[in-house]
């Protein structure tokens, strides 16, 4: 018998927040110069796929474990509003993060590893078998996308890093030339951009490392050549354009926890009923949409997640 369970992630769309609590965040959003629709991206932004070394292994299968309960971003929306501090601290950046120089690339593995090595991207991109996701990505900010990713799990880079026991983290970091990305000059933020993860985090079949979008290599705005997807987990730890994974025993401070350790933490877990220090969590805006919908515990990926924080009362799991 063919027995139909709902993910965890489904809400119906009676779920969704009434239009006037959303038309009050556009009026919100509008006052606070934030304009999605304004944002919408100059003809010729957009990536080709061709100059790529690997743009052949696009578009790669779909894994169909990963599917959504809601349409998919279009791609126009993905490529116009974006976070990337290191081409400005405002979400049109697209342009000037055309400047990022993707090739060559190489990606360090250090740390607790039996040996450390440094790949080229494309070396390293054709170890791995490519794969299509569609994730939900979720920014702390209140506003959320779909996206369909393509990539390889981060539990195969873990693989052929071959930590030592002694590993504890994955510390990630980005590249650091403030010539070619502005932002970098701005003294006040501790630069290169640093995330982190638990090894059990790191090798949860849900963290993905990201090499394309919407069957094509990854835009530059996005993180090109390398970022980070952790759907269950707010956007900024979804670090773009990494250079460096460093296996350790400490905990990594993160960028922003360095910035404001009491709104961005190292968990960062999404959580509806835990505010951030100055906005409710408790709704996001799905960009393209005009919906407003109900944020979902771990982003709706709980049944995947939620036993990685079970003996870790005390800690702040959720900022
Ligand atoms: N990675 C780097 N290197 N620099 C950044 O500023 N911003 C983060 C994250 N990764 C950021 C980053 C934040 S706050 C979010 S929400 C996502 O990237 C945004 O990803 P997107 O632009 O693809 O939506």
């Amino acid at each position: 018998m063919l027995i139909r369970r709902k993910p965890g992630w489904w809400m119906p769309e009676s779920a969704a927040t009434p239009e006037s609590v959303f038309l009050n965040r556009r009026a919100f959003m509008a006052a606070s110069g934030v304009s999605i629709a304004g944002a919408l991206l100059p003809a010729g932004i957009a990536r080709a796929a061709g100059d790529d070394p690997t743009a052949d292994l696009y578009p790669a299968a779909r894994n169909t474990a990963f599917t959504l309960d809601r349409e998919v971003t279009e791609e126009k929306f993905n490529l116009a509003y974006n976070n990337f501090y290191e081409f400005g601290s405002h979400k049109q950046i697209a342009k000037a993060a055309q400047a990022l120089k993707i090739r060559p690339w190489e990606v360090k593995i250090d740390g607790e590893v039996e040996q450390e090595m440094t790949l080229g991207i494309d070396e390293l991109i054709r170890k791995m078998t490519l794969e299509e996701r569609l994730y939900r990505h979720r920014c702390v900010e209140a506003w959320s996308m779909a996206v369909p990713w393509t990539g390889f799990p981060f539990a195969k880079l873990v693989e052929l890093a071959r930590p030592l026991s002694a590993a504890k983290y994955v510390r990630m970091e980005t590249f650091q030339d403030p010539a070619m990305a502005p932002g970098q000059k701005q003294s006040w933020y501790p630069w290169p951009y640093v995330e982190g993860m638990t090894m059990a985090e790191a090798t949860n079949d849900l963290a993905f490392l990201v090499t394309g979008a919407y069957g094509k290599p990854v835009s530059k705005q996005m993180g090109a050549p390398l970022r980070l997807a952790t759907p269950w987990k707010y956007g900024f730890k979804s670090i773009k354009s990494i250079v460096r994974f460093s296996f350790t025993a400490e905990r990594p401070k993160s960028f922003w926890e360095e910035i404001q350790p009491s709104e961005y933490g190292f968990w960062a877990n999404v959580n509806p009923e835990v505010p951030h220090a100055r906005w409710s969590q408790a709704t996001e805006e799905v960009l393209g949409t005009g919906n407003r919908v109900p944020t979902q515990l771990y982003n709706g990926y709980g049944e995947q997640v939620a036993s990685l924080y079970a003996n870790l009362e005390g800690e702040s799991l959720y900022m």
